[in-house]
């Protein structure tokens, strides 16, 4: 029988770490090992799949910016154009592994298999998860059923959602979880078991399908932060190093000290585009009418939180979009939950 043929995508991150001693699994150094040599760590691989090995950049992930986000997704419609490729495998490091996998959900549009897989502890380590990880993300990769889900997260035999899916833990290897929409499914020895039907978001070429246009520079989008006492400090410093568009990571429901709610909902008229998340806590964020978000042309993204809906900005200001047509964007994404 023909085995599948798989493209596996190498990005760093701790699944291709290094420590001084097995016995260690949180002072390595990330991105010590190709993706060939951790692909050869697990020779089932070769004997399952045909598999063909690129690898784009050798990092680890605190270090991808945006700019990376565009090589990755050159490396993957690569693989997606490839008629020969069934499904597509991303090893990358962990912490930002939740923003790669909602820019490529919300930029790749194919129903091939797309998944974002990492590592807890480094590949030296006698806890190592990555091999386990690997073998699994490979199996989804490869599902046909797998087909039409967008971006997908495999870790420690969950499947998740590119864009529900978020790091909750910094060194456990049950480390990610999707809150509120919870796991799209399990994988163990193989076996890809779905607990919901495909439901892949609209990308950012959703008004103009295949029209993803690679932006020559991108738009600066910063987070601030709310806590007890806030001011305007921080926004003001991202408006004058140039955001055009700043997440208000609020309290609560998204709330703001009374004091500083002008000078938030006075930036969308300075052309500062304004997104109302909060911050570290799950529940959907409401357009509440003591905000006037509608009339002062403040986003909102329901649950999803401030990093996330940073790259819906900068994606869809990227794209030309005003924040009429984002806000549509997102509530067209929601419905995908
Ligand atoms: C990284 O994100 O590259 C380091 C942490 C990890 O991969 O777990």
């Amino acid at each position: 029988m023909t085995k599948p043929r798989l493209a596996l995508i190498g990005t760093g991150g701790t699944i291709a770490g290094a420590a001084s001693a097995a016995s260690v699994s949180t002072d390595y150094k990330p991105a010590s090992l190709s993706l060939a040599a951790v692909v050869d760590t697990v020779p089932e691989l070769r004997q399952r799949y045909n598999i063909d090995v690129s690898q784009p950049m050798q990092l680890a992930s605190y270090d991808v910016r945006p700019d990376h986000w565009l090589d990755l997704h050159a490396a993957v419609m690569q693989a997606v154009h490839n008629p020969h490729v069934v499904g597509i495998v991303i090893t990358h490091g962990t912490d930002t592994l939740e923003e790669t996998a909602t820019f490529l959900h919300l930029s790749v549009d194919s129903d091939k298999p797309i998944v974002v897989v990492g590592a807890m502890r480094p590949a030296t380590a006698y806890s190592a998860d990555g091999p386990a990880n690997l073998l699994d993300a490979c199996s989804v990769a490869a599902c046909p059923t797998a087909r039409g889900r967008g971006t997908l997260v495999v870790m420690n035999g969950r499947i998740h959602s590119g864009l529900w899916v978020g790091k909750r833990h910094v060194s456990s290897v049950e480390a990610f979880d999707s809150p509120l929409a919870g796991a799209v499914g399990e994988v163990a020895d193989q076996a890809v078991q779905w607990f919901r039907a495909a439901g892949r978001a609209p990308t950012v070429a959703w008004q103009t399908p295949s029209t993803w246009k690679t932006p020559a520079a991108w738009p600066r989008v910063d987070i601030a932060v709310a806590y007890a006492g806030v001011d305007e400090t921080a926004m003001r410093a991202f408006v004058a190093a140039g955001a055009q568009g700043i997440v208000h990571a609020g309290l609560g429901n998204a709330n703001t000290p009374t004091a500083y709610r002008a000078f938030i909902q006075s930036l969308p008229a300075q052309g500062v585009l304004v997104a109302r998340c909060a911050r570290f806590i799950t529940g959907s964020v409401t357009r509440a009418s003591v905000y006037a978000d509608a009339q002062h042309g403040i986003l909102t993204a329901g649950p999803l939180p401030p990093h996330k809906v940073r790259i819906i900005m900068l994606l869809g200001l990227a794209h030309g979009m005003d924040g009429a047509a984002i806000q549509d964007w997102i509530d067209r994404i929601l419905l995908t939950a």
